[in-house]
């Protein structure tokens, strides 16, 4: 099978997506807007071409140029697993007359306002919300919507430019700082846990199924940088949030009219005890997710996307046996990493439990803590008990300190 696989070194789970692919027996053609001598060394030997382009965002030229380079041949599958790339993606199966989402479906899964409607006509609970293209229309649609609302970019990413405004006062505040977006989301803002629900399907079938818990909610852990933000994947699905945010995933996918591949939604439990959903996307789950679900079963979900993405099957165990927190550090202080504290003494008295641990080296420049989840590194705790591993992830969040300066 010909593949071209859309940006097969970044993000960091890239390299690892095509090698699956690759080892499934695919001939993985490379697209990105990198220098082939600085893609990852995993990617390049993966690859059995690769077709550098200027940039991502002049999508028009990109499709002419893949469509001259792939001539009279034969592509059955274009793959991207990275969310700015979907639909480029969908716009090359489309030239190229490839089996897969279409435009129009990319376009559901990326266009926030778009993809309420499709959820709000099957009947299923969605924020209230309205797209915006000025200033005047922000304000109008959160007076009819009513305070608080949120507004965030219609394809943005990780609360990117997101915020919350309780009254008229917060939200012209709020706007006064924004410069850079064409065109809003205005919601009705939900209460409640957030929770994720990924899957990999075939042919509108869930083969595989995973709920993470945000501790706390992405917008809170964005918005104060001493936190130190958990993904917990859950071993037990049974419990009301996991399986009410379960049921309302399926009939998202059904209503999506999802086939084949990686999604990953979002949704909130309000106290009230109901699932409403919050937004999906048609890739995998980022920050070291996918490798947090392996963790959860020892198995491979990039070779069990790569064999459903190819061969239409699934052979990977679905069996959980822990559940398994990334906890992600943002190190006091700016500039350099000059320490790491804490370590030692968690690995004495909770080393079994810790099963991964990526923390940026002492003396290496810190990270963007607003424009990347992971910031200064990331620790993983797994525990067949799940208060057990909330308390190790708790202990990890509260007394593993990185200082830089
Ligand atoms: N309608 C809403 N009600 C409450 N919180 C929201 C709402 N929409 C977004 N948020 C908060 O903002 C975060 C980011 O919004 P989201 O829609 O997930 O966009 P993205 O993750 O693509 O930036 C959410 O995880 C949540 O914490
Ligand atoms: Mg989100």
């Amino acid at each position: 099978m010909n593949v071209i696989m859309l940006a097969p070194g970044y993000p960091g789970e890239m390299p690892y997506f095509c090698r699956a692919l690759a080892q499934q027996g695919a001939k993985v053609y490379g697209l990105s807007d990198v220098a082939y001598k600085d893609l990852p060394a995993l990617t390049r030997e993966n690859l059995s071409g690769y077709l550098h382009v200027a940039s991502f965002t002049d999508e028009d030229a990109v499709v002419r140029q893949v469509v001259q380079a792939v001539g009279a041949n034969t592509i059955d599958r274009v793959v991207c697993m990275w969310e700015p790339g979907v639909l480029l993606a969908a716009r090359l199966r489309e030239a190229l007359g490839t089996p897969g989402q279409g435009v129009e479906q990319a376009t559901t899964f990326r266009n926030k306002d778009v993809m309420k409607q499709v959820i709000t006509k099957a009947g299923l609970r969605t924020a209230r919300h309205a797209a915006a293209t000025s200033i005047a229309q922000v304000k109008e649609a959160a007076e009819s919507i009513g305070f608080p609302v949120i507004v965030k970019p219609i394809a943005g990413a990780g609360s990117m430019d997101t915020f919350r405004a309780g009254s008229m006062a917060e939200l012209e505040a709020e706007l006064a700082k924004v410069t850079s977006y064409d065109e809003v989301n205005v919601e009705e803002f939900i209460e409640g846990d957030e929770y994720t629900y990924d899957t990999i399907c075939v042919d509108g079938e869930v083969k595989y199924e995973n709920v993470c818990f945000y501790r706390p909610n992405p917008l809170i852990a964005r918005t104060h940088e001493w936190i130190s933000p958990q993904t917990l994947a859950l071993r037990d699905l049974s419990p009301a949030p996991v399986a009410g945010g379960i049921a309302l995933g399926r009939s998202v996918l059904e209503a999506m009219g999802f086939q084949t591949g990686f999604t990953h939604m979002e949704f909130f439990w309000t106290p009230k005890g109901e699932a409403v959903f919050g937004e999906i996307a048609a890739r995998p789950p980022g920050a070291h997710t996918v490798d947090l679900m392996n963790f959860v079963g020892d198995v491979d979900l990039f070779m069990g996307y790569a064999e459903a993405e190819l061969k239409g099957t699934f052979s990977q165990s679905t069996e959980r046996k822990y559940n398994a927190c990334n906890i992600f550090k943002r190190a006091q202080g700016q500039g350099r990493i000059t320490r790491i504290e804490g370590l030692q003494h968690l690995m004495e008295r909770y080393g079994e439990h810790i099963v991964h641990i990526d923390l940026l080296p002492v003396g290496a420049e810190r990270r963007n803590w607003v424009l990347t989840l992971v910031s200064d590194g990331y620790v993983v705790v797994r525990h067949p008990d799940l208060q057990a591993c909330m308390d190790i992830s708790d202990a990890v969040g509260t007394e593993l300190r990185l200082v830089a300066g």
